[in-house]
């Protein structure tokens, strides 16, 4: 009986003390980090613990993911910052990597004019110049309160200490051995057979990041990580020059913005076609009133598809690196275009992607993937989606530096209407030229709302990436879910070409998909996969904080509290 009582006195206070930390946790939440690993998001937040700010998180935080994340995580990748300081300021970061002074349009096609398979996925030519390291030291530059060595440090404890593999990471790196193995031989890094459990210690990562610790931007696009780079792309027969490291920039760039309902959304501009395509798809949405429908149900789903549709039809056509072609963004988010183009919607039928070209616009000029989330105690805000573009890059490693090299060049068009590995097609907008952007779908987001900081979010995921955005969007601000059921919930994607409506697996009922069928949509459910991997973080009017982590990764929140 003692026992017994004993017992239930432990299950209540047990019970209160959940109670209570349910009750009162969100509002102590006084940053937070969502990334796509415990260690990243914990290294982040710890450097707010210590009076650092968002940006600085972020550096450490994306360091930190270079070492325990390395299909994405990257120190020879790419990718883009959107931000809004405490002062409600907007802007952008583009750190996107560039085609070599070498490269050329036709450079991945044979003598007949076809596409060579692989060669612009695998190998020394997939490498796109670099833009992590340059990118995270103008960070540090423009909004850096901690030294930059300090900020580095935790990501050289990491890969020297060891990071522990979990059951998806061993899964992903058995999936790849073999690739390893091929283009680098039997005995590289990765190739090891890391178990779930194992904890994997990169010294040579560890002392690549010792030497960008003490000189900055310079420890990687020059001196002997830059010479062991270049010597690498090149015996695995790339054309990445000391030249290319050297004149390598970042851009600050002005964010796409568009106004949905009561929403003011900051994005990522080109050369992403991420920020374009949602405020088009988020604006032809925005008549049909989707809130009015369940969420997932036919007439939503109808809705969103043939919004899709339609925006990455003109992605094709007019997206590209905006320093090399004139980009008609006012006309294509322009309310009135964008109704002209849903004319053709109809609930009774679905739109034939063959029936839907690009739209015309008429303008004056000649033509011409992790992400995490970051709110500090101050109010400033970061969203960073950065990529190697597929997993482990062109899974080209440098063996003395301890890291993947990209396969980004598979983002530009290598031929016009030649799908990629995302399956999007592109001409000459994104055809290759030397030191120019590809396109890219990446879509770092902030909300705000009334003026105030409402959401922070982005997602990988090649071409869904733009619409797990704009679907986490939809599920908050129309159909009122929390930040966490917003990112758990099933997804679907279009994108025009291949014209098949995609639904993550065993997760929407066959009455629904059949439904669908019947109005003309191609459902092939053989191309189920999951969609996304949205890592989110929600403001209240109140300031209360709470988080998404996507539960399809292994991506985690950690809460700041004071
Ligand atoms: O920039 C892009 O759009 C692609 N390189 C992103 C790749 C990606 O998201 C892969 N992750 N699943």
């Amino acid at each position: 009986m003692k026992h017994f009582i004993l017992k239930e006195l432990k299950i209540h206070a047990l019970l209160f003390v959940l109670f209570i930390s349910a009750c009162s946790s969100p509002k102590h939440i006084k940053g937070a980090v969502v990334s796509a690993r415990e260690e990243a998001s914990a290294i982040g937040v710890a450097v707010m613990a210590k009076g650092g700010n968002a940006f600085d998180a972020m550096i450490a935080s994306d360091l930190a993911l270079t070492v325990c994340y390395p299909n994405a995580g990257n120190i020879a990748g790419g990718g883009f910052l959107v931000y809004r300081t405490a002062a409600g300021e907007k802007g952008s970061l583009d750190f996107r990597e560039k085609a070599p002074l070498a490269a050329y349009a036709d450079m991945y096609l044979d003598q007949e004019g076809n596409v060579i398979p692989d060669k612009s996925l695998v190998g020394g030519l997939a490498i796109g110049v670099p833009g992590t390291v340059a990118g995270l030291y103008e960070i540090h530059k423009k909004f850096g309160t901690i030294p930059w060595n300090e900020l580095v440090q935790p990501a050289i404890k990491l890969a020297r200490e060891g990071y522990l593999v979990t059951e998806k990471q061993q899964k992903s790196l058995d999936g790849k051995k073999e690739d390893f193995i091929a283009i680098n031989g039997k005995e590289t890094f990765y190739a090891q057979g890391f178990k779930e459990g194992d904890w994997v210690k990169n010294e040579a990562l560890a002392l690549t990041l010792e030497f960008i610790a003490k000189n900055g931007k310079s420890g990687f696009y020059s001196g002997p990580v830059a010479d062991a780079l270049v010597e690498r792309v090149q015996a695995t027969g790339g054309i990445i020059t000391h030249e290319d490291l050297l004149s390598y920039a970042p851009v600050w760039r002005e964010p796409v913005h568009f106004k949905y309902k009561d929403l003011s959304i900051y994005t990522m501009a080109p050369p992403s076609s991420g920020g374009i395509c949602l405020g088009q798809i988020m604006k032809m949405i925005e008549p049909y009133d989707v809130g009015q429908y369940k969420h997932n149900s036919m007439e939503a789903i109808q809705v969103i598809v043939e919004a899709e549709r339609r925006s990455y039809a003109d992605r094709s056509l007019y997206l590209g690196d905006p320093d090399f072609v004139n980009i008609p963004q006012d006309s294509l988010l322009d309310m009135d275009y964008l109704n002209q183009r849903m004319d053709s919607f109809s609930f009774e039928k679905a739109t034939k992607s063959t029936d839907i070209s690009p739209g015309t616009i008429v303008w004056d000029e000649s033509e011409e993937t992790t992400h995490y989330s970051i709110v500090d105690p101050m109010g400033n805000a970061v969203a960073v989606t950065t990529t190697l573009n597929g997993s482990y890059g062109s899974k080209v490693f440098v063996e003395q530096g301890g890291y993947f090299l990209n396969n980004e060049m598979d983002d530009f068009s290598s031929k016009p209407g030649v799908p990629n590995m995302f399956g999007l097609i592109g001409g000459k907008a994104n055809a290759i030229a030397p030191q120019k952007r590809m396109l890219s779908a990446m879509t770092p987001t902030i909300v705000e709302r009334d003026g105030k900081l409402s959401m922070v979010l982005g997602t990988p995921g090649g071409s869904t990436i733009i619409t797990s955005v704009m679907q986490t969007l939809l599920n908050v601000f129309e159909f009122d879910m929390d930040i966490q059921t917003a990112v758990s919930t099933p997804r679907f994607h279009h994108q025009w070409l291949p014209d098949i409506v995609v639904f993550e697996p065993a997760l929407f009922s066959q009455t629904l998909i059949d439904s669908l069928k019947n109005k003309g949509y191609d459902v092939k459910e053989q191309y189920s996969r999951i969609i996304g991997r949205v890592d989110a973080i929600s403001i209240s009017e109140n300031n209360t904080i709470t988080t998404g982590a996507d539960p399809r990764g292994d991506d985690a929140a950690i809460h700041l509290y004071k």
